[in-house]
């Protein structure tokens, strides 16, 4: 049975949130909310919870799990010492939605979170159910996004019950979450007589701009474009698996004017219509109205970029609610959080992407 607390401003303290972390210290897995989606937790140093976690999910196990600390403290029992730079993207973004790849301390881990790697992303989520959980745990807290595998991530408790309801032991609902995509993984990396680079594995909500900002002198590498090269060995090994999908086809249209993306997307989706398909499509709030499917959804606005992080996940699930078989996706630019949007919808569209000029 999957247990549902419900927590507020109010509540924060009380004794729903002692239950919840007393049921992750003995074991279970409780889903919960923090600022970028809801993760599925569990003691990071025990085996059999962390295996409870990827059946619940269906998720591959060569793919490692992000761990949640409560208190920078809590680094030093996990892994080796963070170098100058890492301190200072520490400084700048924790609590935030960065997660750090360290070294990991033989022995602090259960293999199975960092699924035989040598190394482990930490990160200290931004939300005061999260961290007060985690410190009401007492225990280092192994989080992937609480959705079955392959879906896409949830950003709302609803989400999470659709996916694994009766399949983990609690969730704490907290309403929704604010970022709407994943934390950024980052990886800081000294080759020979060189000052270091800053590996973003994972776009996310901290932007490659903000991390520059934070390390000037610093070469930050964003490596995501070269992931879908399929000769790279991807860094962050969840990339190489289809992620955040609706059940529907999915392909994307790119390009640089906008009359000519929206009139590539009419054509696609009016061809799929006369086929007998049920069609979607997914665009902003600036275009909703140029668009005819039988079920348009406006993720956020073109002019706000982070309104169209927020509401990305839940959009993508709209249209498994609507039966829609067929979607067309407008891409958006690639600049600032924009990087993590289209990096998420490319994957939801497994890399279809049309270019409309
Ligand atoms: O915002 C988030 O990061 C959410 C919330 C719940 O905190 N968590 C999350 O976890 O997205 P997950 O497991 O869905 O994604 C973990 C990502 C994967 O791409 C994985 O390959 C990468 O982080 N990762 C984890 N440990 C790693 C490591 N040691 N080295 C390289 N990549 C790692
Ligand atoms: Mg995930």
């Amino acid at each position: 049975m999957t247990r549902l607390w419900k927590i507020t401003k109010q509540n924060i303290h009380g004794e729903e949130m002692s239950e919840a972390g007393s049921v992750l210290r003995h074991g279970g897995t409780i889903a919960f909310p923090t600022e970028t989606v809801y993760g599925l937790g569990a003691d990071a140093r025990s085996t059999e919870a962390v295996q409870n976690i990827f059946t619940a999910k269906g998720r591959p196990s060569d793919n490692p799990l992000i761990v949640h600390i409560a208190h920078r403290s809590q680094i030093e029992e996990l892994a080796y010492a963070p170098n100058e730079a890492v301190s200072r993207l520490l400084d700048a973004f924790w609590p935030g939605p960065l997660t750090v790849v360290l070294p990991v301390k033989p022995g602090a881990l259960s293999p199975l979170v960092t699924a035989g790697l040598s190394t482990v992303g930490l990160r200290m989520p931004d939300h005061p159910i999260a961290l007060q959980l985690i410190s009401a745990a007492g225990c280092p807290v192994a989080a992937p996004s609480a959705n079955r595998s392959g879906r896409p991530s949830p950003t709302l408790a609803e989400h999470v019950r659709e996916d694994l309801e009766g399949r983990i032991d609690g969730i704490v609902d907290g309403g929704p979450t604010g970022v709407g995509v994943e934390s950024t993984v980052v990886e800081y990396t000294v080759e020979e007589g060189d000052a270091g680079v800053l590996h973003v594995l994972r776009p996310g909500g901290v932007t490659a701009a903000q991390l520059r900002e934070a390390l000037p002198g610093i070469e930050v590498r964003e490596s995501s474009a070269h992931l879908s090269e399929p000769a790279a060995a991807p860094r962050a090994p969840g990339m190489k698996y289809t992620h955040y999908a609706p059940r529907g086809v999915m392909s994307l249209v790119q390009g640089t004017a906008p009359e000519q993306v929206l009139a590539r997307m009419q054509h696609e989706l009016d061809a799929a219509g006369a086929r007998g398909e049920r069609t979607g499509a997914l665009t902003y709030s600036e275009h909703a109205g140029a668009l005819r499917a039988d079920h348009v959804v406006a993720c956020g606005s073109l002019g706000d970029l982070e309104t169209v992080a927020h509401g990305l996940y839940a959009a993508l699930r709209e249209f498994d609610e609507a039966g829609v078989s067929f979607i067309v996706g407008e891409a958006c630019p690639e600049e600032g959080i924009g990087a993590a949007i289209m990096n998420r919808l490319r994957k939801a569209a497994g890399d279809r992407v049309l270019l409309a000029d």
